[in-house]
């Protein structure tokens, strides 16, 4: 047994981990804490972190500019992309036989759908992907030493789409990306490391979430043949899918936690914690706090959205949650469109992630071929 599984097991409301940091469990306490954005400061880093490791007026300036790229209007128009990038891949699976939802799915429509917003090209499918197993990897070794070089490689990837070298002259960027270079800051423009920090931002931990989002959404669909039968046949309207997808997200959240420091010493959790304490905020455990939600495993769209946590509460609440919603829907609604039905692969149980990183590592599934035109 772990840390992370003892301490969900002894029922406090606030537990440390193998490396001391204090995770809040109480949907109450996490949303506190969220809002309160003086006393639960977000610099956890010494590393350049746009906007996430920022604090007040710096964060409010940085957040404005990220922001203007994932309004609806913004976000609206990629459907028609997300949803033919989504029919082509599903197109290229192999029917009746094992499929992951996870790599064979989530990832690649994550990475293809991710670089066909920013304007990258097809030549970054491959590093990207090769980076999204190193990362899992390092997540799962646990090794600070692995997590810096994955964290350096990704920034590699990052300039080498950016960049000739470094210093040099930008290499004809297109789409968001080049809107991102041309963009300025206090009357300056944005500097390298900055487009590569909000970049990095934008894909480094979304593309994994997105997969495994993905991936817990698949499973649920695939070992809940009513759920999958109303999705198939009584096609219901965005908003419904939208909600019921966020509701499958908050029972299994994949995006656990979110880092802080405390600025003064505070009570939380039931617990005195001092100044400059870390403490994670436990989304994915508050998403299922009875308190909050009674049975944390009952299916209520609707009266659960108001409290749903899956994309954060308060000032760093998630501004991608339009564009990550729009994705995950749309990869949905194609693979259901393109089959007969989705079912559990036999004899292939699903494998969990390590419980810091939530969801699935991989989730086996089979493809039934629809019988009608275009099968
Ligand atoms: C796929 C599912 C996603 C989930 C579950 C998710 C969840 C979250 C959560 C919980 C936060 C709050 C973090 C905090 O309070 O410290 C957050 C912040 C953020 N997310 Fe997402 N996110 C997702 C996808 C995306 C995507 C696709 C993008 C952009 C392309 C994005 C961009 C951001 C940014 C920039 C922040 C930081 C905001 C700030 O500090 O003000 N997210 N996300």
């Amino acid at each position: 047994m772990n840390a992370g599984q003892a301490s969900r097991q002894a029922g406090c409301p606030a537990d440390r981990d193998e490396t001391g940091t204090r995770t809040l469990r109480r949907h109450a306490d996490v949303v506190a804490a969220a809002l309160d954005s003086r006393t639960f400061s977000s610099r956890v880093s010494r590393h350049l972190n746009i906007p996430n490791g920022m604090d007040g007026e710096q964060h409010a300036r940085y957040r404005g500019l990220v922001e203007r790229y994932m309004t609806p209007e913004r976000v609206a128009p990629l459907e028609g992309r997300f949803r033919q990038i989504a029919a082509r891949l599903i197109g290229s699976l192999p029917r009746d036989h094992r499929v992951d939802a996870v790599s064979g799915i989530g990832s690649l429509f994550a990475v293809r759908a991710q670089s066909a917003w920013l304007g990258w090209p097809a030549e970054a499918e491959a590093p990207l992907l090769e980076w999204m197993e190193q990362n899992r990897d390092a997540a799962r070794s646990g090794r600070l030493e692995l997590h810096a070089a994955v964290a350096e490689s990704f920034d590699r990837i990052i300039r080498s789409l950016i960049e000739d070298g470094p210093g040099t002259g930008v290499r004809s960027p297109r789409g968001v990306t080049a809107e991102l270079l041309a963009e300025r800051v206090e009357g300056r423009p944005l500097a390298i490391e900055e487009v590569v920090s909000i970049l990095r931002n934008w894909t480094a931990g979304d593309l994994g979430t997105i997969a495994a989002c993905v991936g817990v959404v698949v499973e649920r669909l695939a070992k809940d043949p009513e759920l999958q039968c109303r999705w198939r046949h009584d096609r219901p309207d965005p908003d419904e899918m939208n909600r019921e997808i966020d509701e499958l997200l908050r029972i299994d959240d994949p995006f656990t936690a979110s880092r802080r420091v405390t600025t003064r010493p505070v009570e939380t959790g039931g617990q005195m914690v001092p100044s400059g304490e870390r403490v994670h905020l436990g989304w994915a455990q508050a998403n299922r706090d009875p308190e909050a939600f009674g049975d944390p495993d009952a299916f209520r769209p609707l009266e659960n959205a108001a409290r749903n946590l899956v994309y954060g509460i308060g000032p760093h609440v998630c501004p991608g949650r339009g564009l990550a919603t729009l994705e995950i829907r749309v990869v949905v609604e194609e693979l259901l469109a393109a089959t007969a039905s989705l079912e559990p692969y036999p004899g292939r149980a699903p494998v969990r992630a390590r419980p810091q990183q939530g969801g699935f590592q991989s989730v086996p599934i089979r493809l039934r071929a629809s019988s009608g035109p275009g099968a």
